[in-house]
């Protein structure tokens, strides 16, 4: 069980690239980061506006002179200081993470980024070389992925609690998009134009998570072939899609149907998976993810709760809260954020033994990612055909 106590030597001297008042995002990676003692906020190009970053900036105890206009004179000022930024994280549309990361790296700084990480493999794997040279970490915020009941399905798969994996059945969808566009938001503007959200909207956007999460329930498991399909119920979106559905085949046969959505009007569901085998089947929710639904063929079904004794190690080690307490969002970003700030302090100290069984979203989370989203375009450009998964 985590409870707060530092886990590293000392805080690493964290900025933060975007996440500025009006962002959605930003609160989670403070929230996550600045929990345990592993990351101290110092520095900041918070916002596209630099004025509003400032304050916003100082409002959170960074030092006025320290909250810079932008990442390049962020970079450039904090590299003349002895107690300069060691850790940047990138919290802005999706056509910028490339760029960002690309120049933190170059200067030495270790990156936590944004998922859809880049907009093409080819991008991935550059950035990936260039950090294996410079020796630094890249994370990657699936923020999703911290929930210790994630882990619990891990584990049960792992032990063959649910037999041969058949059936993968994920879902991440809301309406908030049901309504056309005139006069939305930024977060919606930049979401919808190919240039700046990059080939896809949803899929992308929300359709990366649950990829991941099944990556890490179901890690034996790679995808053979793929077939997606994509439309925009609201016009001006297109080439972009606000619904896609994509179906899987594995190579141990197993079979997958991924559904994403932002027009699924009225829906607050958010995320289900449900992972089903020969024997038994677990099926699991963010909206409730305190339990975990748990149905062996032939017996009664049960409701797992997150800290309760009878769970795996693997989960029971990274509960927070503790069972009877709710454990929510702000938790799984902070485990999400507690092991990038381990892999960082394990590479800093050279501690490479440690970095091989460590497990975080890293630089490969994020290129999968990547990977999955130029596969699904593929098919859905081809008509909606069968592809071969590369
Ligand atoms: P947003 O549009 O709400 O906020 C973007 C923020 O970045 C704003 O504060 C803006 O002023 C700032 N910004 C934009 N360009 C900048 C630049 N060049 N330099 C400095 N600041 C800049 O966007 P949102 O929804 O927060 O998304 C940001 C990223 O986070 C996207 O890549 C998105 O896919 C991802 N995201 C991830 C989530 C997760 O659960 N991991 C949840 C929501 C978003």
């Amino acid at each position: 069980m985590l409870n707060g106590e530092r886990l590293i030597d000392r805080p690493l001297r964290w900025g933060m690239v975007g996440g500025g008042r009006t962002g959605q995002v930003g609160y989670k990676h403070r929230t996550g980061a600045l929990r345990d003692g592993t990351y101290r906020l110092v520095a900041g190009a918070f916002d596209l506006d630099a004025e509003r970053g400032r304050d916003f900036g100082v409002r959170l105890g960074v030092e006025a002179d320290r909250c810079y206009a932008d990442y390049k004179e962020l970079i450039f000022r904090e590299a003349a200081r002895e107690d300069g930024v060691e850790v940047v994280s990138i919290a802005t549309p999706n056509f910028t993470h490339y760029e960002i990361t690309k120049a933190c790296l170059e200067a030495g700084l270790h990156v936590i980024c944004e998922k859809p990480l880049f907009f093409t493999v080819a991008e991935c794997e550059e950035v990936e070389r260039l950090a294996a040279e410079k020796g630094l970490i890249v994370g990657v915020t699936y923020g999703f992925t911290g929930h210790p009941l994630v882990h619990q399905m891990a584990a049960m798969v792992k032990k063959g609690m649910l037999g041969d994996i058949r059936i993968v059945d994920m879902q991440y969808t809301h309406g908030f998009n049901s309504g056309d566009d005139v006069g939305a938001g930024e977060a919606v503007k930049w979401r919808t134009n190919p240039k700046t959200a990059g080939p896809t909207f949803v899929l992308g956007d929300i359709g990366t998570h649950l990829y991941y999460l099944s990556e890490i329930v179901l890690p034996h498991l790679k995808i053979d072939k793929l077939l997606c399909d994509r439309k925009a119920f609201i016009p001006t979106r297109a080439p972009l899609e606000d619904h896609a559905t994509v179906l899987m085949h594995y190579d141990n046969g197993a079979r997958g149907r991924l559904w994403v959505s932002s027009v699924n009007a009225g829906n607050m569901g958010s995320q289900r998976y449900r992972f089903i085998g020969s024997k038994a089947s677990i099926e699991w929710s963010d909206s409730h993810p305190d339990q975990l639904i748990y149905e062996v063929q032939g017996e009664p079904n049960r409701t797992l709760h997150h800290g309760m004794p009878y769970l795996e190690e693997e989960s029971l080690a990274v509960d927070r809260m503790g069972a009877l307490h709710t454990e929510g969002l702000g938790d799984s970003w902070s485990n999400i954020y507690l092991w990038i700030a381990q892999a960082i302090d394990a590479r800093k100290r050279g501690d490479e033994v440690f970095l091989k069984t460590h497990h975080y979203p890293g630089i490969k989370a994020g290129t999968e990612g990547v990977r999955w989203l130029e596969n699904c375009v593929r098919s859905a450009d081809a008509g909606s055909a069968w592809v071969d998964f590369h």
